[in-house]
């Protein structure tokens, strides 16, 4: 929902071509957030000798490829102008408050000097009246964004200082402290020239740092701001400035090695922006500050609250450059797609011990006991997320024998949900960022459960805010339909119930036959991978069709709605997931001989309750699609379109049937000239409620 990427070179020339570049290639890397309209603002430069600093903004409407355009086409601006020292800021939106358009793209601006400017992530609840105590100070507003709102009052809390010797980054502190709601954001200043400030609450923003010197400390202590209690002052980790060094805590400050202090600083919502150009990142909390002056950078808080960490670590990224490239695929969502035997193998990795049948998840090892001896499980997400808790609850009810909840988020906390202290709640998210599910942990914490988080992204909000958890290691998941994560989160959630019933005897025979599916996972995806162009034979039938219906029930009813969202997504077509027991309560009058309806049928428990489901369709001159098993021949004779599928452990059999289903809406949206990894009005993490 919205990125933001800036760049900050210090004592590191480099043409503005260059700066320009690694801003646009940034964007693109996270464009997946969002990609209504895109902007950037850099220095104009020109005028540096005279000592007046100028912030060029440029920004346009559409994807990050217009903006470069755009670029590319400005004749007034001279690319070989070098900077030794410069802060690039820019944004990729997803728009909340006003249309896309030129003027509600970010950097939003002060005034027309652009004294001021801001990228930001989030939405300012307050902003109206913000906004209406700024009109009655004499400023006028451009734009119809909450955004705007900050880059104004910046600028008040400036021109109304009392001190002259105020820094950018009190100002900041003094501004951020005004705003209600979820942001992350960067700022830029001609009065400040090559110093960044960046703070975030609830929206998130990670720190890279590149230098030739070493880091003399991985943990670099937080200074509280006067008043705030303890350990007032700044303190540097890189840098060269002895100002700073001189605030610094001694053991913690680093000094370049090599004296020349060359350091380039980035600013990004997430690593896959930063991963090309260094491992080594600082992942900000809420209410952090972060600011660089004269290549340092320090890090401050505004208040101190208890239990908080006084620290933030810079963590060394695992996370390989190839992982963030599409490769020979057309898209990402496709390459995901593919990447699935490697990826449930990564979730597995080292957690299931094929040989003895144990399982160690060792995120939840400190938690046994209280998992062990919880009232109810409680999985609270959304989306596809939410389908992926779906598909598992039917096995985790019978492995744990626990009552299990399945809640999406928004609607959990519109419910005000009753929670209790020995509830245990988990939430799945794939970026670890959904504001609604970042909310309900927020909820279920305060009321004392016990969370457990199952995300893919390390280090983001609802992995470092649960008590415990498992990272599903899908790999960064770029395409905005979610799809190898989908069967990463199931994945971890079977893991978690073999987890719970180690020790019960007459759950052996069912956990080796788990355990055994799972071993054999890897290479039945790849031969339901093989189904590819029959499937695409299949979209050729359908995808000038105006709806089509996905049934099936028990393990498979969270496929029939994981499909049905994908079509809906990803080819703008309608599309409903069915429970077949559902049928004759009303879905039934909307078959017919036109009605595309794709059953799926395994030979489990379910299986004759889906032949009735069959019957009833073809009775209706239905023409089914069929999804079974192979040699399923009873299904098969009734069937206008069969595709066959590998026979699996019944409760795993979902992790099979969604792949075709993944590349039906793949391919429908490719016929119907759709964008695959960028569905329009979509983006990738929903950091707003
Ligand atoms: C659909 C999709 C979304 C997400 C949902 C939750 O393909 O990707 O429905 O699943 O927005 O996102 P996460 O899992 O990041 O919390």
């Amino acid at each position: 929902m919205c990125g933001i990427f800036a760049y900050l070179n210090f004592c590191v020339p480099k043409k503005r071509k260059e700066i320009l570049d690694k801003l646009i290639k940034g964007l693109q890397r996270l464009e997946y957030r969002g990609y209504d309209s895109a902007g950037i603002g850099v220095d104009g430069g020109n005028d540096i000798e005279k000592n007046e600093q100028s912030t060029i903004l440029i920004k346009k409407r559409g994807k990050v490829i217009n903006l470069q355009e755009e670029i590319q086409g400005r004749e007034d601006l001279n690319f070989d102008l070098e900077f030794d020292s410069h802060l690039g800021i820019a944004h990729t939106r997803w728009a909340t408050h006003g249309v896309p358009n030129n003027v509600n793209s970010h950097p939003q601006r002060s005034d027309s000097n652009n004294e001021f400017v801001v990228v930001h992530n989030g939405i300012i609840t307050n902003y109206k009246d913000i906004k209406k105590f700024l009109v009655g100070k004499g400023f006028e507003f451009e734009s119809d964004t909450d955004t705007e709102v900050i880059a104004k009052l910046v600028k008040y809390m400036y021109d109304t200082r009392e001190n002259d010797s105020i820094s950018f980054r009190e100002l900041v502190e003094g501004t951020v402290q005004q705003l209600e709601g979820a942001f992350a954001v960067v700022f830029k200043s001609t009065k400040f020239p090559g110093q960044a400030v960046a703070s975030r609450r609830g929206s998130p923003l990670l720190i890279g740092i590149a230098s030739k010197s070493k880091l003399s400390t991985d943990h670099i202590p937080i200074l509280y701001s006067k008043g705030a209690g303890k350990n007032e002052g700044g303190s540097t980790v890189t840098g060269n400035n002895q100002d700073a060094l001189h605030n610094a805590n001694s053991t913690s400050s680093f000094q370049p090695a090599n004296g020349d202090g060359q350091v380039e600083y980035f600013f990004a919502s997430d690593a896959s922006a930063i991963i090309e150009h260094t491992n080594r990142v600082i992942f900000m909390e809420d209410d952090d500050v972060a600011a660089v002056t004269d290549g340092c950078l320090s890090l401050h808080r505004i208040r101190r609250s208890v239990d908080e960490s006084s620290t933030r670590q810079v963590q060394t990224l695992q996370m390989e450059i190839q992982q963030i490239m599409r490769g020979n695929y057309s898209t990402f969502m496709q390459k995901e797609i593919f990447e699935q035997p490697e990826s449930v193998v990564n979730t597995m990795r080292g957690r299931i011990n094929f040989d003895d049948n144990k399982v160690h998840l060792g995120g939840l090892k400190q938690h046994i006991n209280e998992l062990k001896r919880c009232r109810r499980l409680i999985f609270i997400a959304c989306g596809t997320s939410y389908h992926s808790a779906m598909a598992t609850r039917q096995l985790m009810e019978e492995l744990t024998e626990l009552p299990v909840m399945v809640e999406l988020a928004s609607d959990f906390l519109d419910r005000k949900t009753p929670i209790f202290r020995d509830d245990v709640c988990f939430f799945i998210s794939q970026s670890g960022e959904t504001a609604d599910t970042l909310m309900a942990l927020r909820y279920c914490k305060g009321r004392g459960a016990l969370t457990v988080g199952i995300t893919n992204v390390v280090g983001s909000s609802i992995s470092r805010e649960t008590d415990c958890g498992v990272h599903i290691n899908a790999g960064p998941e770029i395409g905005v339909a979610s799809t190898k994560a989908y069967t990463s989160q199931f994945i971890a959630l079977v893991m978690f119930g073999l987890m719970m019933c180690e020790d019960r005897i007459s759950m052996q025979q069912r956990r080796a036959d788990i355990i055994k599916g799972l071993k054999d996972l890897p290479d039945k995806i790849k031969e339901v991978l093989k189904l590819d162009e029959e499937v695409h034979s299949l979209a050729q039938e359908l995808y000038q069709q105006k709806s089509v219906l996905i049934m099936g029930r028990g393990y498979n009813f969270a496929t029939c709605l994981e499909g049905a969202l994908k079509v809906k997504e990803l080819t703008y077509m309608h599309s409903e997931g069915i429970l077949a027991g559902e049928l004759k309560h009303g879905p039934l009058a909307l078959v017919d001989k036109a009605m595309p309806i794709i059953m799926i049928i395994m030979k489990d428990g379910t299986y004759t309750k889906c032949q009735n489901a069959l019957q009833q369709v073809v009775a209706r001159m239905g023409r089914p699609i069929l999804l079974c098993e192979q040699g399923d021949t009873l299904s098969q004779k009734e069937a206008h379109r069969v595709m066959e599928l590998p026979g699996i452990v019944d409760c795993l059999s979902g992790l099979l049937t969604v792949i075709p289903l993944q590349l039906l809406s793949f391919h429908i949206a490719v016929l119907k000239g759709c964008d695959v990894d960028c569905p329009r009005n979509l983006a990738k993490s929903v950091t707003v409620e």
